[in-house]
């Protein structure tokens, strides 16, 4: 009934939610390994999957949690109606666009891997729009706290708000999230990173559950002690999410009318950063 795509920190969290409940998801991914292993309140324990190399036109849910510019490479392999488990805004649209049905979700569960490991970091929830009750009552009877809406799209920009302030400075200044709180100039960019972004989210009609700067500091403070999933990609050598947070503010922004130019240095300085990034380990394979 069940099918995911992307079996990173996020999607093997959902597995395991699914399997507390009795599920074995069908799953998706390029990240084959012998197992796949959940470290989630204290205790260790192997996620159960079926592999396959398309999901079966049984599975009702599609949960896609790939990056969100591996998106178009989910495209092929879904089944029955997506549910898109990612940060950023582009991901749910290119599904929509191109599939014609697509729900979005959003986790504020902290899960990151440690190597084979995936680990859970503080509690969060996932919040999911009406049509996706079945799968709401699953990961709820798994153990998940899960918040139903009748639209989650405000919640999708709040998310994003507070992923645009605290992915990239972090990412930047190679710190974890309290940097956003203890350095005054960190703080200043940040909140003025979020600030934007909610008011490009006002200017597209979509009402905010709660101040995306206050929100913003909120989430930094409730995971001081974290590395944002953006210097986790940066200090992997992986390519970011910045385009789909960051650049997505400006885009959707400039669409609508308004000027987001803090979103949009930041944007640049992480581009930048990623192409350096690239350029060294370029250098070091063709001098190793
Ligand atoms: O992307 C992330 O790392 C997380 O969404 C958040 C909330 C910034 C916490 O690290």
């Amino acid at each position: 009934m069940f099918g995911i795509i992307g079996l990173g920190a996020i999607g093997t969290l959902l597995a395991y939610f699914l399997n507390k409940a009795g599920h074995v998801p069908y799953v998706v991914t390029r990240t084959r390994r012998s197992k796949y292993v959940i470290k989630a309140w204290g205790l260790e324990e192997v996620v159960e999957v079926a592999l396959v190399e398309r999901l079966p036109p049984t599975v009702r849910y599609s949960l896609v949690a790939v990056k969100a510019y591996d998106t178009e490479s989910a495209l092929g392999v879904i089944a029955g109606i997506p549910v898109v488990f990612q940060n950023g805004i582009g991901g749910l649209e290119l599904i929509k666009e191109r599939l014609g049905v697509g729900l979005g979700a959003v986790v504020t569960y902290g899960a990151a891997r440690a190597g084979d490991i995936v680990e859970l970091r503080g509690l969060g929830e996932i919040i999911l729009p009406e049509e996706a009750g079945d799968l709401a009552d699953a990961l709820r009877a798994g153990g998940a706290s899960v918040k139903i809406v009748p639209d989650v799209e405000p919640y999708r920009w709040l998310k994003t708000a507070v992923n645009a302030a605290i992915n990239p400075v972090t990412a930047l200044l190679r710190a974890k999230n309290g940097v956003v709180l203890d350095n005054p100039y960190a703080r200043a960019l940040a909140e003025a990173a979020a600030r934007e972004a909610g008011a490009v989210a006002e200017r597209l009609g979509v009402r905010l559950p709660a101040d995306p700067v206050e929100e913003a500091l909120r989430v930094a403070a409730a995971t001081r002690e974290n590395y944002s999933s953006m210097l986790q990609d940066v200090l992997a050598g992986r390519r970011t999410e910045v385009d789909y947070i960051n650049g997505a503010v400006v885009r959707r922004g400039r669409e609508a009318g308004v000027e987001a130019p803090i979103n949009y240095a930041l944007w640049m300085a992480v581009k930048a950063l990623e192409g350096y990034i690239s350029d060294v380990q370029y250098r070091q394979r063709s001098e190793g």
